[in-house]
């Protein structure tokens, strides 16, 4: 392993540090999309890639890009990179590893003078997470040209609509849905695992073969606010107590079946006093699987199911379709690509799925696209524990430099 203290992977592991320091929240990482930490972390990035003499640039949607010229100006691109927005009270590494390893390997080109016959495009998204908006993969959606234009009148929780948190971050919110990514001949991305299975098999990195479909919904109950101790239980309209049973339902119906998976992850009850009834919960539902089929047969009987239950216990339902993502396979060729690579530089090439989302999914509706995974502690992610090892990240990086000096664009 290449101990040199200014070996690339060692490097990338000091500026992924140094990097989380761009955070909302005092003490912990958060990062949500177009807020001040994004925008620092942004600044940061363009400032990155000017020292290398790359002229970045801040996409209408809030993406930073760069691009690095082949041996002929204009050549077909592959892009590289991955997010920089972040859950809150995230790890360092879910989408930061990417998107600077991407700046890392156009800094060992541009250091070595080293023209490719294609050119290399970076690029660091400022949406994948969808934590801020009820959108999600905003960054990718418009640079595939994919960004529904109805999306900018969607608001946050401090009621800050999308069109005026870009106009605040200094983008176009207009020029959001006409952006679309020009001759790029792929997309590759370098992610942490977030699962378990490269750790069990002592492996450092892996090869994606296919990335889970998504869907989520945002749920409000409306039941009635009462007094908890005058109110007899068979008279109430507890919109908490539905939301449980709903809960429930939907863990059971995830459970029912092998890789389906469903969450709910965040519930808000009001008014939220120790002596009245709850009079509205609001939930959210994330549900995952590998095949579309079965993801939305999931869906359609946990819809039929809290129609059931908001009838049967008198409270009103909404429920609001806020993020779909079809299952993606990933290109046969990037894959064959990245195993080839992971070959070469002397590592076992393990082909496993994803079970998060990611910005991938997005690209592989603009370009061939693929993944490589770096193995991460105990597959733990979307925590502060989440954590790679510098070795892991060395190899992972030297996969991806190798990829991307082998690339060949499709003729
Ligand atoms: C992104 O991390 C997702 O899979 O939700
Ligand atoms: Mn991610
Ligand atoms: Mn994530």
């Amino acid at each position: 392993m290449n101990d040199d203290i200014a070996s690339p992977g060692r490097k990338l592991m000091a500026r992924l540090d140094e990097f989380a320091r761009f955070s909302d929240e005092e003490g912990r990482l958060t990062r949500l999309y177009l807020s001040n930490a994004h925008r620092q972390a942004a600044q940061q990035y363009v400032a990155w890639c000017r020292e290398i003499g790359l002229a970045a640039g801040i996409d209408a949607s809030g993406n930073v890009w760069a691009r690095y010229e082949g041996k002929q100006p204009g050549a077909p691109a592959l892009m590289i990179g991955s997010h920089i927005d972040t859950v809150r009270d995230a790890g360092k590494y879910d989408g930061n590893l990417g998107a600077l390893a991407a700046l890392a390997v156009v800094e060992e080109l541009a250091k070595k003078g080293e023209r490719l016959d294609i050119a290399v495009e970076i690029v660091a998204f400022g949406d994948e997470e969808g934590v801020r908006f009820p959108t999600t993969l905003t960054g990718s959606r418009a640079f595939a040209g994919l960004f529904a234009r109805s999306s900018l009148d969607q608001k946050d929780a401090d009621g800050i609509s999308m069109r005026e948190a870009l106009t605040n971050f200094g983008c176009e919110p207009e020029a959001v849905a006409t952006l679309r990514g020009r001759n790029v001949a792929a997309f590759v991305e370098l992610h942490i695992e977030q699962g378990p299975v490269l750790e069990a098999e002592n492996l450092p990195v892996g090869i994606v073969t296919a990335i889970n479909g998504a869907t989520r919904f945002h749920c409000t109950l409306r039941g009635l606010a009462g007094h908890a101790g005058a109110t007899p239980m068979n008279l109430r309209q507890d919109a908490l107590t539905a939301a449980a049973e709903m809960i429930l339902m939907i863990e059971a119906r995830a459970r029912s079946e092998n890789d389906l998976v469903a969450t709910v992850g965040r519930l808000e009850v009001e008014p939220g006093a120790v002596n009245v009834i709850p009079g509205e919960a609001r939930f959210t539902i994330d549900m995952r699987a590998p095949r579309d089929a079965q993801r939305q047969r999931a869906v359609n009987d946990i819809d039929k199911q809290l129609i059931a239950i908001a009838k049967a216990r008198n409270v009103e339902l909404i429920s609001v379709h806020t993020h779909e993502a079809g299952a993606y396979i990933c290109d046969p060729r990037i894959v064959a690509g990245l195993k080839a690579a992971v070959e070469r530089i002397g590592k076992p090439a393990r082909l496993l799925p994803s079970g998060a989302g990611h910005d991938t999914m997005i690209m592989g509706q603009l370009c061939p696209a693929g993944m490589l995974f770096v193995r991460c502690k105990g597959g733990v992610s979307h925590n502060p524990l989440e954590s790679i090892t510098v070795e892991d990240c060395e190899i992972g990086f030297a996969a991806l430099m190798e990829f991307v000096r082998g690339f060949k664009a499709a003729t």
